[in-house]
């Protein structure tokens, strides 16, 4: 018998692109409410419903540990399972609950109507002197942040038992904000474009509201058709290793972790965490994220001997990085942990998770998670192998600093065009 870790090793190696997995044909990823905001490194919905099709019953509870902005839980709701989502980045809770509460077209209507038409009252003088964190103003120019805070106050006009419409509005807000600001607009990372002319805040929500209404519209009916209104669904602001949801509770986790120091969601989601007071100072913020590049652990050791292998080189090119990667690997082992307590026993974990390359050393993230899981006691039931049409998630990487680029870069190289899907039985 092989030993578990050349085990996987050669079973990764082996693997070909399962083209039922590719979704090649597919032109859009906005059906139901997936459309409402941009979340970098979002999980096509097809793979999630295809998981959900094989693997789940409708009496079965399906949980999401890294949620972003719910796709998870909209694929769930609308083929009727329970679900509960849990995300540590607030902004990913306000754009899920909008997206999974939709609201009565009618009712819909005349709040849209109604705050539309308030935006008339408009008078830039009564907004002089409202005080803004010191993070807007460097954002935004004195006349667009101004009709952003009168757009937010109208909102806030909306009462507490007005949650749906509150999240739905809050949500087109949210994401108009970089349009609105001095932020780069091809750029996922914080960088002001100093020669942006960014676009008039009414006119972008005006645009943004019309948009989401037609998606509300098509998932509200196709909810209410089936009697799925009601489904449960829910949306919790917790740390995936640590969370409150019940032992042996849930039938199938659908999750795609973060990928280790690619996207720094706290600092991608300012703009939002700002103006919604969700946070005062970025550098508290960012102190949970899995995978984040400021993580204050200073690990170099961890279980997975594939995860040390690759430590171990890194650790030959940069210290840095090497513990980076440490603590990511370590904190992913805590969720497999709360995965395997949150399982119903035979109930299946399904992981989708890219390999990626830093300081030239290839992090084989996916290998690596198979092995934590293994060690974790669950059977690897099935790894599949996907390619990613390039236009659906950034591949390109600047190869001195790692971080994401564009093609055009000289540095440039392509990182993850391919994808796994693992999937463990508890
Ligand atoms: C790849 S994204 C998930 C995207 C999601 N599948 C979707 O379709 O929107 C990873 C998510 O992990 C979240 N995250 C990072 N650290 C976390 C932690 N400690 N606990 C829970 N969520 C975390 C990030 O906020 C981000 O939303």
């Amino acid at each position: 018998m092989l030993n578990p870790i050349t085990d996987i090793r050669t079973k990764f190696q082996d693997i070909e692109v399962s083209p039922e997995w590719c979704f090649k044909n597919v032109r859009s990823t906005e059906q139901w409410t997936h459309g409402y905001h941009r979340y970098p490194a979002k999980f096509l919905p097809n793979i999630v419903k295809k998981l959900i099709e094989d693997l789940t019953n409708q009496e079965d509870v399906i949980a999401d540990l890294f949620a972003g902005c719910g796709t998870t839980l909209v694929e769930a709701k609308v083929h009727g399972r329970k679900s509960i989502g849990v995300d540590i980045n607030p902004v990913a809770q306000l754009i899920t609950n909008a997206k999974i509460n939709p609201i009565d077209p009618h009712i819909l209507d005349e709040y849209s109507q109604k705050l539309i038409d308030s935006l008339d009252s408009y008078n830039e003088a009564e907004y002089q002197s409202i005080e803004s964190h010191k993070r807007i103003d460097y954002w935004f120019f004195p006349e667009h942040k101004l009709k952003i805070a009168f757009l937010y106050s109208q909102i806030l006009l909306l009462s507490t038992n007005e949650n749906q419409l509150r999240d739905f509005f809050l949500c087109a807000l949210s994401n108009i904000l970089k349009n609105c600001s001095r932020w780069l607009q091809s750029s996922t990372k914080p960088q002001v474009d100093p020669k942006k002319s960014p676009v008039d805040p009414f006119k972008a929500f005006k645009v943004q509201v019309k948009s989401m209404k037609k998606k509300n519209d098509q998932f509200f009916y196709e909810l209410s058709d089936k009697d799925l209104l009601e489904t449960e669904c829910d949306i919790l602001i917790e740390d995936a290793r640590t969370t409150s949801i019940k032992s042996e509770s849930v039938s199938t986790i659908i999750t795609s972790p973060p990928y280790v120091t690619s996207y720094e969601y706290a600092d991608i989601h300012q703009l939002t965490a700002y103006w919604y007071e969700y946070i005062s100072d970025l550098s508290m913020f960012r102190k949970n994220f899995i995978g984040t590049f400021y993580s204050l652990n200073q690990e170099t050791v961890t279980s997975s001997f594939i995860g040390q292998d690759i430590i171990n080189q890194l650790k030959e090119k940069d210290a840095r990085t090497a513990k980076e990667v440490a603590n990511y690997f370590n904190d992913m082992t805590e969720v497999g942990r709360e995965m395997n307590r949150i399982l119903k026993p035979g109930g299946h974990a399904c992981l989708v998770i890219g390999n990626t390359t830093l300081k030239d050393v290839k992090i084989k993230s996916a290998e690596v998670f198979a092995e934590i899981l293994q060690m974790l006691d669950f059977k690897l039931v099935d790894i599949i192998k996907r390619s990613i049409p390039v236009k659906l998630i950034p591949t390109i990487r600047d190869k001195k600093s790692g971080r994401f680029t564009k093609l055009t870069n000289k540095n440039s190289k392509l990182v993850y065009p391919e994808e796994y899907i693992i999937i463990a039985k508890k």
